[in-house]
């Protein structure tokens, strides 16, 4: 199977895991990107269901508009009982490395408000060990080289995502060469630097359901 195939296979199982829990009030967090994309484009067949939806991106917001699919603010939600993303690497905990799309802040933020983490992923997405993918880091734009020089201090190699600017008027910065061994100590150590608005780590909130694409199936997974 292609990975599009192994993306559309997850997807599925993701509309199959919240249907039977949606109800006329139900607003779901969504995530971003390219497997998110596709499960926003099964949800507009349920679109009469639940009320709406919650988005981690602008991008996102759009494409469940076009569908039809009401967005509302976080404010205005509070939490919510499901929030469904992808990542760019997994572990058996299921920690994660998001930001790929440099979502990350608003994707931790509405990941915070949900009472249920469903992370969608292809088989290449599950790793032993989180760090071969550039983990992302937002920061506000002055703060950039100081960051930067915290990051080589530990043992990072930074790269600044040229031109991009993410949906809160900010920078992404791309550590290279950083394996991690400790994710949560990680999540806070980044956090705590000055200037960080937060990092592509998500071990403090990790998911609770991992939907996972592999030639043999959907796998369903739950955190070691
Ligand atoms: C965006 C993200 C995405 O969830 C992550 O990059 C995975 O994307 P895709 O489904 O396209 O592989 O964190 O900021």
């Amino acid at each position: 199977m292609t990975q599009d195939e192994l993306k559309d296979a997850v997807a599925a199982a993701a509309i199959e895991e919240i249907r039977p829990r949606l109800a006329g009030d139900t607003l779901l967090g969504i995530g971003t990107g390219s497997t998110t994309n596709r499960f926003i484009d099964r949800l507009a067949a349920l679109r009469h269901d639940f009320r709406g939806a919650v988005a981690s991106s602008e991008a996102s917001a759009e494409r469940l508009r076009g569908h039809g699919i009401e967005v509302f603010e976080l404010n205005e939600a509070g939490s919510v009982p499901f929030y469904i993303d992808g990542a760019d690497e997994v572990n058996a905990h299921l920690h994660m490395i998001k930001g790929g799309g440099a979502a990350l802040t608003r994707e931790k933020v509405v990941a915070a408000c949900a009472e249920r983490f469903i992370c969608i992923a292809d088989a290449s997405k599950r790793v032993e060990r989180l760090g071969h993918y550039p983990l992302p880091v937002e920061v506000i734009p002055m703060a950039r080289s100081y960051v930067a020089r915290e990051l080589v201090k530990l043992g990072a190699d930074p790269v600044y995502r040229q031109g991009v600017v993410t949906d809160n008027g900010n920078q992404i910065i791309d550590c290279f060469e950083f394996m991690i061994d400790d994710p949560e100590a990680m999540e806070a150590r980044l956090n705590a630097i000055v200037g960080v608005v937060t990092n592509g780590l998500f071990a403090a909130r990790g998911a609770d359901v991992l939907l996972l694409g592999t030639a043999q199936g959907v796998e369903r997974l739950l955190p070691a």
